[in-house]
């Protein structure tokens, strides 16, 4: 059994739903995982892989995975790493790729992660706050783009890779 840490960075819920059906599939494959909001993880030497996604907001990576990326970077570097984003929404979001913002781009090289993969995203009506949130939530951007198949076929790909690649 390998220890996988999925960290999650997001505003609405979207992305940490998608954090836990990637454990999900993952665990189902016998791996051992703790699912976290990047804010709460501390330290990341326990785990052999980890998978890191957020939300992406006006083209930017949240805060709070950015800075897990910068504060681990040594560690991570040591480990197997797996990155995503989160955010296209409306006709066509499940066929964008998704460019890595150039400081997350850096971050992703120095600690040599895997391709990054990009996720359709989630615009609700209801927790839209902010104007901008609000028109864009009205139109056809409103909805869950959020493919899962897709969301626990990248999952399971992974988790055969820990298993085949990652020493325990
Ligand atoms: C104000 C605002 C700005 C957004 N900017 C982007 C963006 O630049 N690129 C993108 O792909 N998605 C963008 N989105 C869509 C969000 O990434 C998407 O709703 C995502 O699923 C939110 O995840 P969360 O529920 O974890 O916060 C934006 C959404 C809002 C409300």
């Amino acid at each position: 059994m390998t220890a996988v840490l999925v960290a999650h960075a997001g505003k609405n819920g979207g992305t940490r739903e998608i954090a836990e059906v990637i454990s999900e599939e993952l665990r189902a494959l016998g791996h051992h995982v703790d699912t976290r909001d990047a804010a709460d993880v501390a330290d990341v030497t326990p785990y052999s892989a980890v998978v890191v996604g957020s939300a992406l907001y006006y083209s930017r990576w949240r805060p709070s995975a950015v800075r897990l990326l910068q504060l681990h970077a040594d560690a991570l570097l040591e480990r197997h790493v797996w990155l995503f984003h989160s955010g296209p929404c409306g006709p066509g979001a499940g066929l964008a790729h998704v460019s890595l913002p150039a400081n997350v781009a850096l971050l992703a090289a120095r600690i040599d992660a895997e391709r990054t993969t990009t996720f359709g995203g989630r615009l609700d009506p209801a927790t839209a706050h902010g104007l901008l949130a609000r028109l864009m939530a009205r139109g056809p951007r409103a909805g869950d783009f959020r493919d899962w198949d897709l969301i626990r076929k990248w999952a399971r790909d992974i988790g055969r890779r820990v298993t085949t690649e990652v020493s325990l």
